[in-house]
């Protein structure tokens, strides 16, 4: 289906896209270039994101995909990973907020260094690169923001407490942020994808059984799993100069999943 954006929406756009290296994220990152716009993805394992960088970048008449292997719970590379973005590019202009680490595991199992771990990665990473990316650039500039969210902590999911807590968190950082940097011109939104199919939160969390993920799809009012596209697109809308009047929502992608779903339908067997 040809797509209803203009080509060149997102040209001379810099993004930095954090866990651009796979799933969701790489879908993003792979929609921005296609639209013109200069990516970098920061993740932490380097090899995962040098080949991302160079599928990337194939079919592209230059390089527009660098990648900064950094974790987003180190204030320091985080620094660092900004200053070699306005270094080479001389701004910034998109910041997604989307590393992220998951597991299921009940409550009375989850150790502390494990919730401890799962908050650290999603909302402190959060957190930190947004505050410095707003420091460093969208203060004076303006920009967008935009947290990956999920919808599993809006009806309790069983398994999911380190996830839901740290995405409670991030949907909370959404509205605080838009308000305190609105006046400078910055915008921060959230999206909430639901299953998305083929990713590595889907396998996790509801394992490749297919007759469950059958039993999910009939749930789905849409009745279809998500893709990364549906997602991508949603942030490029988010991104583009028609939602400019768009700030503190997060929008939830996912066929009208959270709706219909009730707080027990992971896949315990799988865990
Ligand atoms: N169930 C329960 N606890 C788990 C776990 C699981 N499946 N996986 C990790 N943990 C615990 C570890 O046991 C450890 O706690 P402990 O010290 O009490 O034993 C703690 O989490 C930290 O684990 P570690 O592997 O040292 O952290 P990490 O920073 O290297 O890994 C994770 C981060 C935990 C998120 C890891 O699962 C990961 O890297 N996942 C890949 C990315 C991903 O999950 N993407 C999700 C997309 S939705």
């Amino acid at each position: 289906m040809a797509s209803s954006f203009n080509k060149n929406c997102l040209d001379d756009k810099i993004a930095l896209i954090t866990g651009g290296g796979s799933g969701i994220c790489y879908e993003i990152a792979n929609t921005f270039l296609k639209y013109g716009a200069t990516v970098y993805i920061l993740s932490r394992n380097k090899e995962k994101l040098l080949r991302a960088e160079m599928e990337l970048n194939k079919g592209l008449s230059s390089q527009r995909c660098f990648s900064i292997p950094a974790d987003v719970r180190k204030f320091d590379q985080i620094n660092d990973a900004v200053d070699i973005i306005l270094k080479k590019s001389g701004k910034l202009d998109i910041l997604i907020n989307g590393a992220a680490g998951n597991f299921l595991c009940p409550i009375s199992q989850l150790s502390y260094n494990a919730f401890k771990t799962v908050m650290e990665i999603d909302a402190h990473g959060t957190f930190i690169v947004s505050q410095i990316c707003f420091n460093k650039w969208f203060e004076n500039n303006g920009g967008v923001i935009i947290h990956i969210s999920m919808t599993l902590h809006y009806t309790g999911t069983m398994l999911q407490l380190h996830a839901g807590a740290a995405k409670a968190a991030i949907d909370a950082m959404t509205k605080h942020m838009a308000v305190e940097f609105g006046p400078y011109n910055v915008r921060v939104n959230g999206i909430a994808p639901g299953p998305i199919e083929g990713t590595v939160g889907l396998s996790r969390l509801g394992g490749f059984d297919e007759s469950y993920l059958d039993k999910m799809r009939e749930m789905i009012p849409l009745r279809r799993m998500g893709s990364a596209e549906d997602v991508a697109n949603t942030a490029l809308f988010l991104c583009i100069s028609e939602a400019k009047y768009i700030t503190g929502s997060t929008i939830v992608v996912d066929g009208g999943h959270w709706l219909t779903s009730s707080s027990s339908i992971l896949n315990i067997s799988k865990i």
